[in-house]
């Protein structure tokens, strides 16, 4: 009987938040994270999924899958299954077991790896042919049509295109892969889940996507010539302005200035990597953090995206001693906060931070250490 063994990917993301849905570049990573799945043929012509962490599991008849109703991971998996072409018409034998040391909620694309990981298994079980673009972008429409999440394309290229030890610059125009290495000189990236989890985080996310976009019909309107974002001039923003309310201002000026610091990282990491061994980092990795801090505040107070435990881990880790800059990433409302330390920093002195964070939120804080991996393939 035929056996397939799958590792998906969960992702950071260095910078460009909320800019996958607003025409920008986007810099995430896949991280040693991963949904590891298991399938295997077996006898009959019934579906058997397993998801060993939750103690659950699902079993259907290729006849059921069109008119189920099901809830939480499963959603994922019947978008998957039918946006891959299997329906009643089906006729194979299916075991699929699966588990994950993603943190669920954190914001590091757990949804993303399970519809990645998936679709890419059962595009090598059954030899369908497709690329890992067409998996990242039915990915994709499974969070859109199957979960109601109107999300952009950055977490399925990362998770799908991730390299070891490299960052990716994924033009969101174009749909371009860019694989770049960002040389820390010792310097270290790391993760801290705040371990919150907003229940309206996926209506704020939408409601996001949709007041940017009218923004955008707008500025088509005013402005035929106008290609995309990256193109508007400063007098253009100031008419268009005019036209929008005060929150959707706010929005678009988050969005114009993320951009331009997504364009001063690209050029940072480039001074990175050339520079000699005698050389000293720490101007490069300073204005790095400084990057990630105004990115932090962007999101905050003009994105209006973060919360009071984010933002209280912002302040309190960015006080510390060899900590040149950190930021909440992915969504927002909750999930992980993306921290810059020198190689100085020593990760012990952060008890008091975990002790005044539980007592101030009731929340334990876990801190995740981070690799920067390859996208979805076969063990
Ligand atoms: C979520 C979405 C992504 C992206 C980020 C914010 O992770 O799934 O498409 O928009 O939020 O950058």
């Amino acid at each position: 009987m035929k056996q397939l063994r799958v590792l998906a990917p969960g992702r950071i993301n260095l910078l460009g938040e909320h800019l996958d849905y607003n025409q920008g570049i986007v810099l995430p990573a896949a991280i040693d994270r991963y949904i590891e799945f298991d399938f295997k043929e077996i006898e009959g012509s019934r579906v058997l999924i397993e998801a060993l962490d939750l103690k659950e599991q699902w079993a259907f008849s290729w006849d059921e899958l069109n008119t189920s109703l099901p809830a939480g991971w499963k959603i994922y998996v019947k978008g998957v299954f039918l946006l891959m072409g299997f329906d009643s018409h089906s006729t194979l034998g299916l075991h699929i077991r699966f588990k994950s040391t993603i943190p669920i909620g954190a914001g590091l694309s757990s949804s993303a790896a399970l519809c990645c990981g998936l679709a890419f298994g059962l595009n090598e079980f059954y030899a369908l042919g497709k690329t890992r673009m067409e998996l990242a972008l039915l990915s994709q429409q499974t969070e859109h049509e199957f979960a109601g999440v109107k999300c952009g394309l950055m977490d399925q290229v990362a998770s799908l295109f991730g390299q070891a030890n490299h960052l990716l610059a994924f033009d969101c125009i174009s749909n371009e892969i860019t694989p770049f290495e960002l040389p820390l000189n010792g310097a270290q990236l790391f993760l801290i889940d705040s371990k919150v989890k907003h229940n309206l985080a996926s209506s704020a996310y939408n409601e996001r996507r949709a007041s940017m976009e009218h923004a955008w019909a707008l500025a088509q309107v005013l402005f035929p010539n106008l290609k995309n974002w990256r193109d508007l001039k400063p007098t253009e923003l100031a008419r268009l302005n005019a036209n929008l309310d005060a929150t959707t201002q706010k929005r678009l000026s988050y969005v114009i200035v993320e951009m331009a610091r997504v364009q001063a990282v690209q050029k940072l990491a480039n001074e990175l990597a050339l520079l000699a061994p005698n050389q000293n980092p720490e101007a490069l990795l300073a204005q790095l953090g400084t990057c990630l801090n105004q990115t932090h505040a962007g999101l905050r107070n003009l994105y209006e995206v973060s919360c009071p435990e984010l933002d209280f881990l912002h302040e309190a880790i960015c006080a510390q001693k060899g900590v040149w800059g950190a930021r909440m990433m992915g969504g927002g409302f909750g999930g992980c906060l993306l921290v810059l330390v020198s190689r100085e920093f020593v990760c012990d002195n952060l008890q008091a931070l975990v002790s005044s964070y539980n007592s101030n939120y009731g929340l334990h804080l876990e801190w995740i250490d981070i690799h920067l991996s390859d996208g979805v393939y076969v063990v």
